[in-house]
């Protein structure tokens, strides 16, 4: 697989994961103020008498593990506590418990114990470690593919890329863009996040100084000292909370600063006289232990104060827009972008055309069709072919497509003719709209040649919907090679059909044809190169105005051709006689999105900064070329030997 390929996948299975962290951790910024703003009712001014609180605590039952203290002096204390063995939170303030609920009762704090992992114990500790090391394998693969973009690209691209719009690329340069700021900051996040979760591991591989963890026996004859004892002696050197190790009060370690500032120090106590048991002093920590404790203060930004607060308040804001913009890549390209299809039946009326209708494998609704909207098909044998979908839109049980057998097949619609089978299994991309129908209630002609019917069959059955005068007229070589002729007299569309047959009926008058046309009236044709050519010339000559003429070409385009170079990035390549520039392209290890390879699809769209090009794709507008857009699976150089200067940008 691909470093894109594992980046989608690693990231499709981290998304919720860094959604819920990311949501956590920036939460987390604003702990205090959240917590006041969604429980006004554990926050009434009530000057905290510790002992009194921690008696009230005590009284429910329940053992403490950690107090917070505030740093009002009228705020309540925040404390941390298992009852019956299971997490609570609670607010004491003035003696009383203000508030005490289980830990799901508090959102915020949910999602602090689920950040921190300290509810999921070492198991989650593990599991928050490895998701860590999967996320900063997310953030490095992106940060390789971003730089190998920038590098073939420009940094311009990643810059500024645009408002979103129809166009994919939008998107990625979008993903791009918030990835440059995000990728960083969630690296650093993920690695020192991973060295908290792996504390144990990693302070067993740094000469780190033995944590102090004193022990008390208990004395069944001896009573615990009063909490404000303990504080007592540390008033004056800004104690930031009380821990009571297992719960029992025998040891008591009162913090002096704050966990995520690297000058805090700790005390240990014996919870029953008041003798010191050990410290941490921040003088006194060697150069790991103080490695060790920039780990926090990284993580939370405080190190760099505000500023820190800031870039990680932007990359939380950020997160959403990241994720949303990856999986919207994703499920273009893969997963819920091509869907699981059964063929539900097959019919062959005679003709080199084979109708096949096609349900949801599970029986799902099917996404909405437009008229003259087109699928990718693919195929069994690797092969993705584009086929227009020619059922009635408004449909969302099945879609119908027809496929005629190609003499020049290259595997697509030879595999289809001899292969599939009712029952069988396809993958079916999302339905594009490359040919639309105009609105309005002008008359139209739907000019179809040959097998170039499939598209303009569903624009007749909207145009039917919606009582909007049209007329199908479908040439064909002789009365047996009317393509769908047999499907389309079943329907309620048959007296709208015209059929020519050239054996019978002679070459068709195009010209005739188009100028008995009520003024207003729209073109749409499709089919064959020359008959479309020879169509939009009668009309254009006939004094249609160009805003009336639509067309799809029927033939995919090819690529072949004389030899030309091109110029990308300062660097010169020769495309030889007959290869693709996407070809080249993928030659050079640009892995430049493509599917159809035949000017259909428009995935394969690059810029030509200078040059002229020969445009063989049928999916470009005269704008998009007029803006140098090529697609790089068919179109070249338009003189042999010619160089064009490229731009992998759109
Ligand atoms: S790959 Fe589809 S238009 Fe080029």
């Amino acid at each position: 697989m691909t470093f894109l390929g594992w980046h989608r996948w690693i990231g499709l299975f981290l998304g919720l994961f860094i959604a819920v962290q990311g949501l956590g951790g920036t939460l987390l910024l604003f702990r205090q103020p959240l917590n006041h703003l969604l429980h006004p009712d554990a926050y009434t001014p009530a000057a905290p008498a510790l002992d009194a609180n921690v008696d009230a605590v005590r009284a429910r039952g329940c053992t403490i593990t950690r107090i917070d203290l505030p740093d009002r002096a009228t705020d309540p204390l925040f404390f941390q506590l298992s009852c019956s063995g299971d997490p609570f939170m609670a607010t004491a303030g003035g003696g009383q418990v203000l508030r005490l609920a289980p830990l799901n009762d508090w959102p915020l704090e949910w999602l602090f114990q689920f950040h921190c992992r300290l509810a999921a114990g070492t198991t989650g500790e593990q599991a928050v470690g490895w998701m860590g090391v999967a996320l900063l394998a997310l953030c490095l693969t992106g940060l390789w593919m971003l730089l190998r973009a920038a590098r073939r690209d420009g940094w311009r691209g990643l810059f500024c890329p645009g408002w979103p719009k129809a166009s994919l690329r939008r998107w990625r340069d979008l993903h791009r863009a918030v990835g440059l700021y995000l990728v960083p900051v969630l690296a650093l996040l993920s690695l020192t996040g991973i060295g908290m979760a792996w504390n144990p591991t990693v302070t067993a591989a740094l000469p780190v100084t033995p944590r102090p963890s004193p022990q008390v026996a208990p004395r069944p004859d001896g009573a615990l000292l009063p909490l404000s004892t303990f504080l007592n002696r540390a008033q004056g050197l800004a104690p930031s909370s009380i821990r009571l190790p297992g719960g029992h009060g025998r040891v008591v370690m009162v913090m002096q600063g704050r966990a995520d500032s690297p000058d805090y120090e700790q005390f240990w106590y014996n919870g029953y006289d008041g003798t010191l048991l050990g410290t941490r002093r921040a003088g006194e920590r060697a150069a790991a232990d103080r490695f060790m404790d920039l780990l926090y203060p990284l993580h939370t930004g405080s190190l760099l104060g505000p500023v820190g607060t800031i870039l990680i308040l932007l990359a939380g804001l950020s997160l959403p827009c990241f994720l949303a913009t990856g999986i919207f890549l994703w499920s273009r390209r893969r997963g819920p972008g091509t869907m699981p299809m059964l063929v539900s039946a097959l019919s062959r009326d005679g003709t080199d055309v084979l109708l096949i209708t096609l349900r949801h494998r599970f029986g799902l609704p099917l996404p909405c069709i437009g008229a003259g909207d087109h699928v990718d098909v693919h195929l069994p044998n690797g092969l993705v072919r584009q086929y227009s979908l020619c059922g009635r839109p408004g449909r969302r049980l099945s879609w119908q497509i027809a496929v005629r057998l190609s003499d020049v097949s290259a595997g697509g619609s030879a595999w289809i003719h001899t292969h599939l089978k009712p029952g069988a299994a396809l993958r079916l991309g999302r339905p594009r709209a490359h040919f639309p129908l105009s609105s309005g209630n002008a008359p139209v002609l739907l000019l179809a040649g040959g097998i170039g019917i499939t598209p303009l069959l569903s624009m007749a059955w909207c145009l039917w919907d919606r009582g909007r005068p049209f007329t199908l007229l479908v040439c064909a070589r002789d009365r047996a090679a009317r393509p769908l002729a047999a499907a389309i007299a079943a329907t309620p569309l048959a007296p709208s059909v015209r059929w020519h047959d050239s054996a019978t009926d002679g070459r068709i008058d195009l010209a005739a044809l188009l100028t008995a046309q009520a003024p207003e009236t729209h073109l749409y044709t499709c089919g064959p190169a020359a008959f479309m050519q020879a169509a939009l010339d009668a009309a254009r000559t006939s004094g249609w105005s160009p805003d009336r003429l639509h067309w799809e070409a029927f033939a995919p385009a090819t690529a072949s051709g004389p030899a030309f170079t091109i110029l990308l990035n300062g660097k010169a390549i020769a495309v030889a006689a007959g290869e693709s520039l996407l070809d080249r392209l993928l030659g050079e290890g640009i892995a430049l999105p493509h599917s159809c390879r035949r000017g259909l699809c428009g995935q394969c769209v690059v810029t030509v900064r200078s040059g002229s090009v020969d445009h063989r794709d049928s999916i470009l507008t005269p704008e998009d070329r007029a803006a140098g857009r090529m697609t790089a699976c068919c179109s070249r150089a338009a003189d042999a030997g010619g160089e064009l200067h490229l731009s992998l940008t759109p």
